[in-house]
């Protein structure tokens, strides 16, 4: 057995040495397209078309060298020859992506991240094996139906990234005939339309990135049922419409991010117990309305809550002191309250990554109590701006050693300004403007 397999080690040995010498005495070895030599010359193909290689990475790329040794290729074990990887990544080639590349018919990973890679994609309909598609931000151009079109028949495909390109047009109903997709991201492109109603087939879908768009429309309900889904991320889009509800229904989503869209209506009271895995909230920037769910404090890995610029209303749930990995809070620009004690402060103290607290712009009134001195030393920004907060401020706040911006503006506050801001060493931004402190 060893013997055998020893020197059939050797043959293939031998016979790559040959071809190697093939190639390195044959100036016109592309010209022959024969058998597993077609990656090779597909691959040159490729190369000549790139206009532009800054870093000298394709340097290898050369008849001395077997093709599967070039930089950023890899081959199939089983199939000797053929290229089963290209990747090629962060290396500010320029270029068009030839349509050679589609006859790689053994590919399962094409990866052109940050390059300049301009035109369209070609058709990569022969690429059976394909399982991961990534040209983040490259200078594609383009419609997305013509990008979908090129990869009909790639079933296989699992990721699927064209994020920070230049493409244009409405997402495909057909998109959703590559159903084993895990990853979508057009993130970054200048895409129109609505988000279509075809997700309902992809069971595996766990992350949809779409944001920084010009999308419009709602979210489809479909886009909720996919159980396995990790990150919804459609920030800076025109969507519109209530956040359907199955949205809310997601037990393994950790990251949702909505933010700067004109999405209307509430957020269900049970959020915090239906979403339980939430570590990232982002609803920031819409037209949304009534109470920041109790529930909220019940979502345990919650590190990053955004809703500001909204219209909440009612008072800033206690709950909220639960998040032990809370950073940060935003409800800046609603209408939020406290209770007389401002107990949700007091609360927030039990918050010890407490990195960001911003309440501006709300309607909080009552007197500012000491317990504000008890929030976590972790707290850089701190900002109670235009909140009809009277009384002094108390000298407690000193404590805040961290402080690097601070923001009382636009209150009601009397009295003198504590001696103890003095200590904050770190303090770079200060605001106490409009309010009513003696001597001002
Ligand atoms: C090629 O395969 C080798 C060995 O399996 C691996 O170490 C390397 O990272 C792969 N390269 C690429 C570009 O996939
Ligand atoms: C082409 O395939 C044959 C048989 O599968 C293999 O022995 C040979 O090494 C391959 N050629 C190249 C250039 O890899
Ligand atoms: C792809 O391969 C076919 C043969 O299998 C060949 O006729 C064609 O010219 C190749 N296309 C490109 C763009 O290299
Ligand atoms: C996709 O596959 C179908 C069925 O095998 C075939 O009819 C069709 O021509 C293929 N499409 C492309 C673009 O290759
Ligand atoms: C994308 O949209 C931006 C802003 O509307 C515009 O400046 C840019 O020219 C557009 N790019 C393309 C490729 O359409
Ligand atoms: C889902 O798959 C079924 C069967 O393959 C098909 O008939 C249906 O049109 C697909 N639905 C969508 C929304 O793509
Ligand atoms: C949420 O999920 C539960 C259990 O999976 C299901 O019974 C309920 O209908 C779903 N609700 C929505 C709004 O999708
Ligand atoms: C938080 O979770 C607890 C325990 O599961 C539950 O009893 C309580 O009702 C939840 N609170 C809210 C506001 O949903
Ligand atoms: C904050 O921590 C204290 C002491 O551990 C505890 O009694 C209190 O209930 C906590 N508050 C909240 C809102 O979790
Ligand atoms: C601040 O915390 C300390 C220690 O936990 C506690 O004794 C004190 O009452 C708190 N101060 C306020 C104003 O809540
Ligand atoms: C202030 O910033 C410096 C440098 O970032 C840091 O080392 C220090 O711990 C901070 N806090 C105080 C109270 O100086």
């Amino acid at each position: 057995m060893m013997g055998t397999r020893r020197s059939l080690h050797l043959s293939t040995f031998v016979l790559e040495t040959l071809l190697l010498l093939f190639y390195a005495a044959s100036g016109t070895y592309c010209s022959v397209v024969h058998g597993n030599t077609t990656d090779r010359c597909s691959l040159l193909d490729f190369k000549k078309a790139i206009t532009d290689d800054p870093t000298g990475a394709l340097s290898n790329w050369n008849e001395n060298v077997h093709h599967c040794m070039w930089s950023g290729v890899n081959c199939s074990t089983r199939h000797p020859g053929r290229v089963t990887v290209l990747r090629l990544y962060d290396l500010d080639l320029a270029g068009k992506i030839t349509s050679s590349i589609g006859n790689l018919t053994f590919l399962r990973e094409l990866s052109l991240d940050f390059n300049r890679f301009s035109g369209q994609l070609p058709p990569l309909n022969r690429l059976r094996k394909l399982v991961s598609l990534s040209i983040v931000f490259n200078l594609l151009e383009g419609n997305i139906l013509d990008a979908v079109i090129a990869l009909e028949n790639c079933s296989k495909i699992e990721v699927l990234d064209l994020s920070g390109n230049m493409l244009v047009g409405s997402i495909p109903r057909n998109i959703g005939s590559l159903s084993n997709l895990r990853v979508i991201s057009f993130l970054a492109n200048n895409l129109t339309g609505t988000i279509p109603p075809t997700f309902s087939n992809m069971t595996c879908l766990v992350a949809i990135e779409l944001a920084a768009n010009q999308l419009e429309g709602s979210i489809p309900e479909e886009l909720g049922k996919q159980p396995n889904m990790l990150q919804v991320i459609l920030y800076e889009n025109s969507l519109s419409g209530r956040i359907p509800a199955t949205l809310f229904n997601l037990s393994q989503l950790f990251y949702l991010d909505l933010r700067k869209n004109m999405f209307t209506g509430t957020v269900p009271s049970n959020i915090g117990d239906t979403l339980p895995s939430l570590e990232y909230l982002y609803l920031g920037t819409n037209k949304l309305e009534g109470h920041v769910p109790d529930s909220l404090g019940n979502a345990s890995e919650l590190g990053e809550l955004d809703l500001q610029s909204n219209c909440f209303t009612g008072i800033i749930p206690s709950s909220l002191g639960k998040l032990h990995q809370l950073n940060y809070l935003n409800l800046d620009k609603n209408k939020v309250e406290a209770r007389k004690s401002h107990e949700f402060l007091s609360a927030l103290s039990n918050c010890s990554n407490l990195y960001t607290l911003s309440l501006n712009g709300n309607h909080l009134h009552g007197v500012l109590p000491n317990s504000v001195g008890n929030l976590s030393t972790t707290l850089r920004r701190l900002d109670l701006g235009g909140n009809y907060l009277s009384g002094t401020v108390p000298p407690s706040i000193g404590a805040l050693k961290n402080l690097e911006y601070l923001h009382l503006g636009g209150n009601n506050f009397v009295g003198t300004i504590p001696d103890s801001i003095g200590n904050l060493a770190n303090l770079t931004n200060l605001y106490l403007s409009d309010n009513q402190f003696d001597g001002w």
